[in-house]
């Protein structure tokens, strides 16, 4: 497996919108691998192509303890075929891609949904509370959207301003010998 470097904001692959795989082909299988090798290697539960520079639909999720690989999802093409409406769940969000920043951010409760497994059959999963919040979360970055839009143009411009400053603080740092 390959660590793949995650990309963070402004990067404009954050803000596109990836297209369908084709086929879950031997590359789309591996690539699923590298990206779930990036997503713990990150500390993360969640990520979406993007995030790694892919404008690709796949995913990678994984809410266990183990975070071995054993109860990770890795999905091509999801696609949400029901929500609820009336039940919703509230849970802090972060994001790989806008580090050190949180935010309480409410969204359905539960889930339906479709994709394409590693092997490349069709899956069918309901999902709820964190597993639910978490896919939702990428599958927005599949369309360009990110956490930080749910919230008030000025706490999103706040957020941004201070993961900008803190990455070109590591840059600076960078060219220290
Ligand atoms: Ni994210």
């Amino acid at each position: 497996m390959t660590r793949i470097p995650i990309r963070i904001i402004p990067d404009p692959v954050l803000r596109q919108k990836a297209s369908p795989v084709t086929k879950v082909d031997k590359r789309v299988s591996k690539f699923m691998n590298d990206m779930l090798e990036s997503m713990y290697l990150g500390h993360g539960i969640g990520l979406a192509a993007n995030q790694v520079g892919a404008l690709e639909r796949v995913i990678t999720v994984d809410i266990s303890e183990e975070r071995n690989g054993t109860k990770a999802l890795l999905m091509a093409n999801p696609e949400i075929t029901w929500k609820s409406e009336n039940e919703t769940f509230t849970y802090r969000e972060g994001c790989l891609s806008i580090p050190e920043q949180y935010a309480e951010i409410t969204r359905p409760k539960r889930i339906r949904l479709n994709y394409l497994d590693q092997s490349g059959k069709e899956r069918e999963l309901e999902a709820e509370d964190l597993l639910s919040q978490c896919i939702q979360h990428e599958i927005d970055h599949l369309n360009g959207i990110l956490f930080i839009d749910y919230l008030s143009p000025l706490k999103r411009k706040m957020m941004a301003r201070k993961v900008e400053k803190a990455q070109r603080e590591k840059d600076d740092d960078d060219h220290i010998l």
